[in-house]
């Protein structure tokens, strides 16, 4: 036996269906092989419309580059949900903790962001809901940005004030009624929008959905509705965003047809949302509950296509055909 075929057995390859010559370029295809990591890419096809129970860390190297039109995502925002003294500890996450070291959250969302920017299109839009922790004195939002910014290149679009309308009640005083250190407690939050290499979508016009009254209202960076109290009641989730907030960004930010990717996709909210309006969607979520939970809710909406009857373009749901 010669010596290339010696370590074509240490790699593990049946010599008997590979051959590999004893000679420089053989030399060369072993190095190779040995450096060799194969990862199994999924095609488009293979994750479009559909909702997977993984890690994202483990889930997104796997798809393909450049195919999203948008991701719209809300990342646990590590205030450390369900465990700090003015909530019930059973109402935190189901499959993950909500309390990183604050440097090794930021670490995470890099490798995210890094991703995200690689499977959007150029002209794709990143939108992360996020809110600040610890009454505003942990500038997630700032943080978030500055990264996506400087060290990923996106591109700043805009960052949305979604102001909750939920003043009162809250007794996080700090010093009270002094100015020795004065608590400033967050009855809002904020949707981070960046494009990645321009700030152009280019898209079929008649794939456009947005009504001029909403593209109006949509255009002024201060959002005010109310958030999902009834989320954890309704779905067993504790931090599930309102449809109206992936409503208003697929609406202003994409064409029909085009792809919605939300990584950290809770019980559906944005894949229900991007299906009801006619969009392809891809959710990524940790916990099997809330996974199988939006499939449940997902599978509710119908499938539409759209078909031209007596030249008039009509929806029809997959129940009519
Ligand atoms: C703020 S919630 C998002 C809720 C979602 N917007 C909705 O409306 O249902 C964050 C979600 O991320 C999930 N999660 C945490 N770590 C994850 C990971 N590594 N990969 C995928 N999902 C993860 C949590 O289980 C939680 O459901």
């Amino acid at each position: 036996m010669n010596k290339a075929f010696a370590s074509v057995e240490q790699l593990d390859i049946n010599p008997s269906t590979i051959f590999i010559p004893d000679n420089e370029i053989g030399k060369r295809v072993v190095k190779d092989l040995k450096n060799w990591n194969p990862r199994i890419m999924k095609t488009i096809e293979e994750v479009t419309d559909r909702l997977f129970n993984e890690k994202w860390e483990n889930f997104l190297p796997d798809i393909p580059s450049n195919f999203v039109d948008i991701v719209i995502t809300s990342p646990v925002y590590n205030v450390s949900l369900g465990n700090n003294k003015f909530r019930d500890k059973n109402k935190g996450y189901d499959s993950c903790d909500d309390n990183m070291p604050y440097e090794d959250y930021l670490e995470w969302m890099d490798k995210l962001f890094s991703e995200c920017y690689r499977v959007l299109k150029p002209g794709g839009r990143i939108a992360i809901n996020i809110g600040d922790g610890s009454n505003g004195s942990i500038i997630t939002h700032v943080d978030f940005s500055v990264m996506m910014r400087d060290k990923h290149k996106f591109i700043p679009i805009t960052t949305i004030v979604w102001n909750k309308k939920q003043i009162g009640g809250s007794t996080s005083w700090g010093s009270y009624q002094s100015p020795s250190n004065p608590s400033f407690p967050t009855p809002f939050e904020f949707i981070i929008v960046m494009a990645k290499e321009t700030r152009q979508h280019v898209g079929d016009a008649s794939k456009i959905s947005v009504s001029g009254k909403d593209f109006q209202r949509n255009s002024r960076a201060l959002w005010e509705f109310p958030p999902e109290t009834r989320m954890m009641e309704l779905y067993g989730h504790p931090a599930a965003f309102p449809e109206e907030l992936p409503r208003r960004l697929i609406d202003q930010l994409t064409y029909e047809g085009d792809v919605v990717l939300d990584p950290f996709s809770g019980i559906g909210t944005t894949c229900s949302v991007a299906k009801q309006m006619k969009r392809h969607y891809i959710g990524i979520e940790i916990s099997e509950k809330y996974h199988n939970t939006a499939l449940q809710r997902i599978g509710k909406i119908p499938t539409i296509t759209e078909k031209i009857i007596n030249g008039k373009k009509v929806d029809i749901p997959d129940w009519l055909t």
